[in-house]
């Protein structure tokens, strides 16, 4: 196995009960990358991420770090591991700063130095006295994430930091995940929100019904033909245009504009008869697909297929 392989896992099965989590699930996490697992509810992120940190067995499978079999009680045993996982529960009557105290004290290491240093990276310095009952989701969630990050980890696994953040506090662990990956951190995120995904990862893995059903570079996934967005002045005559067309493979009608995917790509040709015909073309865009349109194409497909691997 190559070392530039963070985290991998390999015919990983879970059941409970008689319900399927996960059903050989292989999943392999390049060093230094922004790795995000994304799935509908359900689709078994969650149980993936507790096998791997060894809070849930396996009934089969393997899990593997920098090359190395893990034994039973998952990677946090095997140190230079950070993790979040579910709500990250705090002592509400304390401050930030106490918290991350007693959460270092566990792993038995205390150095207020590297804890203010985690607290100013998570932008929680200056409210950091303040009591964890008077913090915003957002700082929660950060405050969250600096405990993941008190144990100086290489590997940082996340499920859904997203989740329930505004705009802004979107954008705070967005800027704070590259910074990490930028100092040669390797993360691993579990998310539903694609748009998200596509921002903050370099990889993308989806599952579904327990099985990866794709992955591959995030770039590469979204490089497939999106078509062209037209804009016009006179859409029915356009549209009539379009139709009678062989230069058009198909269209669709998308909020108020016009999509086309062509035979050959010459939107130059489309524009002439288009113009030809008396209709204004105010603009004719190329279209890459957004990563939501692949992964409701690959999520809603028949799952039983195996999966679809978009290449290195
Ligand atoms: N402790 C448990 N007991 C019984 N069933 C469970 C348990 N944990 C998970 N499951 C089941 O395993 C399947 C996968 O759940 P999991 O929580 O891993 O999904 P998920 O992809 O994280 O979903 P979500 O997006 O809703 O967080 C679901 O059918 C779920 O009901
Ligand atoms: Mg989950």
């Amino acid at each position: 196995m190559s070392a530039d392989i963070a985290l991998a896992l390999r015919g990983v099965t879970k059941r409970y009960g008689r319900t399927h989590a996960l059903t050989g699930l292989d999943l392999a996490v390049d060093s230094g990358c922004i790795y995000g697992l994304l799935g509908p509810n359900g689709a078994g992120k969650s149980t993936a991420l507790r096998i791997l940190l060894g809070l849930v067995r396996p009934h089969s499978g393997t899990v593997e770090v920098w090359g190395r079999a893990v034994g039973r009680d998952g990677i946090l045993q095997t140190g230079a591991v950070g993790a979040m996982v579910e709500k990250p529960a705090f002592y509400e009557y304390f401050s930030g700063w106490r918290n991350l105290t007693m959460s270092a004290a566990l792993s038995g290491r205390v150095v207020p130095a590297e804890i203010e240093a985690v607290l100013k990276r998570v932008r929680l310095w200056g409210r950091h006295k303040d009591k964890v009952g008077a913090y915003s989701h957002g700082m929660r969630q950060r405050l969250g994430i600096a405990q993941a990050l008190i144990p100086r980890p290489r590997l940082l696994v996340l499920d859904e930091p997203a989740q329930g953040l505004d705009p802004q506090g979107l954008a705070e662990v967005r800027d704070l995940l590259r910074e990490l990956c930028a100092d040669g951190m390797t993360i691993l995120l579990s998310s539903h929100l694609l748009h998200e995904v596509e921002l903050i990862c370099d990889h993308v893995g989806i599952i579904a019904g327990g099985r990866l059903v794709a992955q591959g570079p995030v770039a590469q996934m979204i490089s497939g033909d999106g078509g062209y967005e037209l804009r016009v002045d006179d859409q029915a005559r356009a549209l009539s245009v379009i139709s009678a067309s062989e230069l058009v493979a198909r269209h669709a009608v998308e909020n108020g504009a016009i999509r086309v995917w062509l035979r050959e790509d010459g939107p130059e040709q489309l524009n002439s008869a288009l113009v030809s015909a008396g209709v204004g073309v105010r603009a004719l865009i190329p279209r890459r697909p957004a990563l939501e349109e692949v992964y409701l194409d690959i999520a809603g497909a028949d799952t039983a297929s195996g999966t679809e691997d978009i290449g290195q």
